[in-house]
């Protein structure tokens, strides 16, 4: 049993919690994620890992109410349980097998859209705290679903926020910012883009015109996360992939998107039942 030790909401529908879970914590990599069950009857629902604390033997978590399983998951409280905890699950981001002085030759850009902003923060994390200076691309739709921006200014990183009806900082998608980046003269190596499916298709898309290496994180439907049932099967440069131990990060550059988005969008009809029969 896996204990709730800390929860905050970051944003309407968006939730944090801190999970009592040793084992994860202590071998817990950025870029990796983890499936939790809330019960025995449970759906399994996986999500990136947003932070992990080895002295404290916790992982944070951070999730959307978007269905049945995550609305349920949101009721819980501090001093509750999950049955299931399992993980890390998926291979950790490539840049941290890289050797340090070649990394901080690289400049880097996260670009994070919404909740995928919660898995792009182990990532800054660990590159700051290893003296890698990298900028941060924070899109949402208005000020108050824009999530973890002084966490990541925090870090040291340097954060550029953007919301698409102008409520707070700028007015525009991440894609503008990024262009507006690049065009201004910031020579970016490497782009690392997590959020909704369309925005990582579209930033794969600009900097394809770039020529800029891209790296996406990709959360379809996963059910097993041991690449057996084959539910998060993508297609990357024309082979079949299984997200969940294939990636989840994979070369932008080389992923179907309309078929990942597709896919995405089957399990609508269920997810959609299994959503009136908890609000009945
Ligand atoms: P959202 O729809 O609010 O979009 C976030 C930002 O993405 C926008 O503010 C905008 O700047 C950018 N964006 C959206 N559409 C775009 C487009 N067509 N072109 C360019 N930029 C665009 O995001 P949300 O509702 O918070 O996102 C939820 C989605 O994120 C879910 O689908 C969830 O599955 C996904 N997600 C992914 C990961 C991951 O690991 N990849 C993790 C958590 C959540
Ligand atoms: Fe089953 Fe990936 S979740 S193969």
């Amino acid at each position: 049993m896996y204990k709730i030790l800390g929860k905050r909401q970051l944003a309407p529908q968006i939730y944090l919690m801190d999970i009592y879970a040793p084992r994860v914590a202590k071998s817990a990599k950025p870029g990796q994620f983890v499936i939790v069950k809330i019960d025995e009857k449970g759906e399994r629902i996986p999500l990136t890992i947003c932070d992990y604390d080895v002295e404290k033997e916790t992982v944070t978590i951070v999730f959307q109410t978007l269905g049945k399983s995550t609305i349920e998951m949101a009721d819980y409280q501090v001093g509750d349980y999950f049955s299931d905890f399992a993980g890390p699950l998926g291979e950790a981001s490539e840049f941290i097998h890289e050797e340090l002085p070649v990394l901080k030759q690289q400049r880097m850009v996260f670009v994070a859209g919404g909740v995928g902003t919660a898995p792009v923060y182990p990532q800054v994390k660990w590159l700051q705290q290893q003296g890698v200076q990298v900028d941060v691309i924070i899109g949402a739709r208005n000020q108050e679903m824009v999530i973890l921006e002084n966490e990541m200014k925090a870090l040291g990183a340097t954060v550029y926020v953007t919301t698409d009806d102008g409520s707070y900082s700028r007015k525009g998608l991440v894609t503008d910012v990024l262009k507006e980046l690049i065009d201004s003269g910031k020579a970016y190596d490497h782009v690392i883009a997590i959020g909704p499916m369309i925005m990582m298709k579209f930033v794969a898309k600009l900097t394809k015109e770039y020529g800029l290496k891209t790296t996406v994180s990709l959360n379809p439907i996963m059910v097993d996360g041991t690449g057996m049932c084959g539910a998060c099967r993508i297609t990357v440069g024309g082979q079949i992939k299984f997200a969940c131990v294939d990636g989840p990060e994979f070369d932008g550059h080389l992923i179907d998107f309309d078929e990942a988005m597709r896919r995405q969008a089957m399990y609508k009809t269920e997810e959609g039942q299994s959503l009136l029969a908890v609000e009945k």
